[in-house]
């Protein structure tokens, strides 16, 4: 089983698209997936047509759970999707809660870790979508995954954004055994644009190895995904923001048993 996290402490790069096209593109490979939604605002939750104002399990219930010592049982709130092989951990309003009763979720970092070694069998790749802060959700997603993804929009302020990430990176790295394997990704690319060519440039002079050599390209294929409820690897497979993401994804899966396609419909 793969752990993916999402994470960028800048809002609004493309962290929930990016998850939701990703989750598209590995169940139209016959991959079992999982997208847990660590976001309060719960947009990915939202994405799948469920409410996180009225929800009632969610990711929330792992931590309470936890604190009440109770044994994990993350099956117990997973949802199915309407997509053949994508199921979703929601997200709830009471996650915002979390960083403010501190006191009574304290030493609650490696909840999501533990509840992972539970879905093992169940799943082949799991995606994590968190907020874009600094918290004990992050710090949870950051901790029970293998690699991370980091989406930079290609605009003035995102070098700033990315720089307060790999600082929040450094420090998740000495808690570890393994270091986080992590990509960067150029998103919401137009090369029409002069801050677009240049922040891109930077990338590339600043974080050479790290940095995913594609970018995804500015697409209002991915706005309609989301209005349509439908991952946009699903509903817009041809598009050039879900081939980017495509190469994006065979660069990360680094299985030799490769990905096929099995389904161009993944109902
Ligand atoms: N490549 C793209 N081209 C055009 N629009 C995009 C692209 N990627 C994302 N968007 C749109 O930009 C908005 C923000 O994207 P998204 O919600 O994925 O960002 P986020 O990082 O998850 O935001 P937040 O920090 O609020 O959770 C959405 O309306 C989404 O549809
Ligand atoms: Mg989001």
């Amino acid at each position: 089983m793969k752990t993916w996290a999402i994470s960028n402490q800048k809002g609004g790069v493309g962290k929930t698209t990016t998850v939701v096209t990703l989750a598209g593109l590995l169940s139209m490979r016959g991959k079992r997936v999982l997208c847990i939604d660590l976001d309060p605002q719960g947009s990915m939750t939202s994405y799948f047509r469920l409410d996180p104002d009225s929800i009632q399990q969610s990711a929330y219930n792992l931590f309470k759970d936890s604190s009440e010592k109770l044994t994990p049982e993350p099956q117990k709130y997973i949802q199915k999707t309407s997509f053949a092989g994508l199921d979703v951990l929601p997200a709830s309003v009471a996650l915002a809660t979390l960083d403010r009763q501190a006191s009574k979720f304290k030493g609650l970092g490696l909840v999501i870790t533990n509840a992972l070694k539970k879905l093992e069998p169940a799943y082949d790749v799991i995606l994590i979508d968190t907020p874009p802060m600094l918290g004990v959700l992050m710090i949870n997603a950051l901790a029970a995954s293998d690699h991370l993804i980091v989406p930079v929009q290609t605009e003035f302020l995102a070098l700033k954004g990315l720089e307060r990430m790999m600082k929040t990176l450094k420090m998740i790295q000495k808690t570890r055994h393994k270091p986080l394997k992590y990509t960067i990704v150029p998103t919401m690319f137009d090369k029409r644009t002069r801050a677009s060519v240049s922040s891109l440039n930077s990338l590339r002079n600043n974080y050479k190895d790290k940095l995913w050599r594609g970018y995804i390209t500015v697409d209002t294929q991915l706005r309609e995904a989301s209005r349509a409820g439908t991952p946009a690897s699903i509903l817009s497979p041809k598009s050039k923001s879900v081939i980017a993401y495509d190469n994006l994804l065979q660069t990360i899966w680094d299985d030799k048993a490769k990905l096929t396609l099995v389904s161009n419909d993944g109902r």
